[in-house]
């Protein structure tokens, strides 16, 4: 007789990430009683790609409801490369301004690297100029993006251990799989780490191995059951809209993995929606509030 498997636990990273914002709002009450002013992020968002919207209304939301100003400029899907730059220069010049976060993809994405790098290193909340990256690499103070800081939050806050343990990433991108390969790799998380990408052999052999799990690939199920070991955290960094005319949107979320199927298999897995993009924003919120203490710290 089969034995009788109990579902996964779920973490709940909506339920995290209203925990996290407690301890930011009282972080941002104590700023704004200190500063006189409340810590702001400023947001370029360029072109009216729908999903980029929605993120960009669901930070400053998060904003406004943690006690942090944001200011917005909009520009047009046709703004050129100097007016994006000066979008940039003038945040970096408001010192009322704390953070910035250019919104990404631009909708010339030749323009995103030099506009990253256009961003005032004392306001790279997002974590992408080269000078964030690199101190991560050195283990020196930075700004940490935010998705691998939420990821790190949620498994911390869920009682996962990761010293000794063996985590797979399946990703290897600038703003995911790479710096969380840094964080799990480092001290205090000591984890084991191998890092997966599109030119990985036999990549269930890899990710049958691990005991966490993350999937931040784009591609909805890219982590099928066969590739799960029984008992491994999964995390799900996929964020895909996939077509569903039962929605009023017309759309559906879905992850990178064949969340059905892992849900028997996993011990912990994260959902999606409401798993690592809420603990996303969430870090933004943190690291602005950062950005502000930092800056008064050292005018
Ligand atoms: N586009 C998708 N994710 C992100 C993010 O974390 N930061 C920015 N700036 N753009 C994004």
């Amino acid at each position: 007789m089969d034995t009788p498997r109990t579902d996964a636990r779920l973490l709940d990273g909506k339920a995290i990430a209203a925990a996290v914002r407690v301890e930011v709002a009282a972080g941002a009450a104590d700023f704004a009683a200190r500063a006189g002013r409340p810590a702001s992020l400023g947001v370029v968002l360029v072109g009216d790609n729908s999903a980029s919207r929605s993120y960009v209304t669901g930070k400053e939301k998060a904003c406004a409801e943690c006690g942090l100003a944001s200011r917005e400029l909009a520009l047009p899907a046709t703004a050129s490369f100097s007016d994006v730059l000066a979008a940039v220069h003038a945040l970096n010049a408001d010192p009322a301004v704390d953070g910035i976060l250019v919104q990404l993809p631009l909708p010339d994405p030749r323009m995103e690297q030099a506009v990253i790098e256009a961003i005032d290193p004392a306001k790279d909340v997002d974590g992408f100029h080269p000078l964030s990256m690199g101190r991560l690499l050195a283990g020196l103070p930075t700004f940490v993006p935010c998705t691998p800081l939420g990821i790190m939050e949620i498994l911390a806050r869920s009682g996962i251990p990761t010293r000794g343990a063996h985590a797979v990433i399946v990703g290897r991108s600038h703003i995911v799989g790479r710096p969380l390969s840094i964080l799990l790799s480092r001290k205090p998380a000591d984890a084991t780490v191998t890092l997966c990408h599109t030119a990985t052999r036999d990549l269930a052999d890899f990710t049958r191995s691990a005991d966490i799990l993350v999937a931040a690939v784009g591609r909805p199920l890219t982590i099928t059951a066969d590739m799960v070991r029984p008992g491994a955290t999964v995390i799900d960094v996929g964020v895909n809209r996939i077509p569903d005319p039962s929605r009023p949107r017309g759309y559906r979320l879905v992850g990178d993995i064949d969340y059905p199927a892992l849900l028997p298999i996993a011990s912990a897995i994260t959902p999606v929606p409401g798993g690592v993009g809420p603990m996303t924003i969430t870090m933004l919120l943190s690291n602005t509030l950062l950005a502000a203490n930092r800056r008064t710290a050292n005018p």
